[in-house]
């Protein structure tokens, strides 16, 4: 299991402060919508610069046509980033379209599907998906892999039923995790690292638990301890 931490803080400075404390450490660093659309590209060469080994999961989350969808990845793949994710609900076309195209390039990153927001309780899920959240992340992960997709970001509790469904080799990334029971925040089906081992999980997110810290690197020591202690 490998953990991927959340660079969700309010200014630029904050967050290469917080990378600068994660140096020579074996994590992977998630940058999502707030710092990629405020500081684009640069803060993908910045982490780079800090450490060089530090992969880099893009979580943009595209949702658009497959045309779109597809032009969009490629220029991600220019970036040089590790792992990138798609929406589920753009469906086969727009999957199929993303990965034949990624698939022609030398070399592409890891592109991983969203099945359902870790923030949604089952009653706002229903109102959009007509069905429980088990149901269709399981839906949307046979989905994702039947068209070439490497993986799924879902919840924790989903994602051994996934892989039982798929294959072991299918990933799956889970936010929501609050490694040892903290406040879930906006959250609502939440985890421990427990739990994500537990269930199989290949990749962690964790954010506030980490940046909201006194010290955010003994936190990822400590759950990166956590993550290597067999049962
Ligand atoms: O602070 P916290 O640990 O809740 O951060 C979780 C991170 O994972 C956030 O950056 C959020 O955007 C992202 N995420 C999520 N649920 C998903 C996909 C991504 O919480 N299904």
């Amino acid at each position: 299991m490998k953990l991927s931490v959340a660079l969700d803080l309010e200014h630029e400075s904050d967050n290469i402060n917080l990378v600068k404390q994660l140096k020579n450490l074996p994590v992977w660093i998630k940058i999502g919508l707030r710092s990629y659309i405020r500081d684009g590209r640069k803060i993908i060469d910045e982490v780079k610069n800090i450490d060089p080994d530090l992969k880099i999961f893009l979580d943009l989350k595209l949702y658009d046509i497959p045309n779109t969808m597809a032009d969009a990845s490629e220029s991600i793949a220019d970036l040089g980033i590790d792992m990138f994710n798609i929406h589920a609900s753009a469906g086969e076309k727009a999957m199929r379209e993303v990965m034949k195209r990624l698939n022609s390039r030398k070399n592409r990153p890891i592109v991983l599907s969203v099945t359902a927001l870790t923030s949604f309780d089952e009653n706002d899920f229903y109102k959009i998906y007509n069905k429980n959240v088990l149901d269709k992340s399981l839906d949307f992960a046979e989905m994702s892999y039947k068209n070439g997709i490497d993986g799924v970001v879902s919840s924790v509790f989903e994602s051994k039923k996934i892989k039982e469904l798929t294959s072991s080799n299918f990933i799956t990334l889970t936010p929501g995790i609050r490694p040892f029971g903290e406040n879930k925040n906006d959250q609502e089906r939440v985890g421990t690292i427990e739990t994500a081992k537990n269930n199989l999980s290949d990749f962690i997110v964790v954010g506030r638990p980490i940046y909201q810290s006194k010290d955010p690197r003994s936190v990822v020591e400590k759950i990166l301890e956590e993550i290597k202690i067999k049962k």
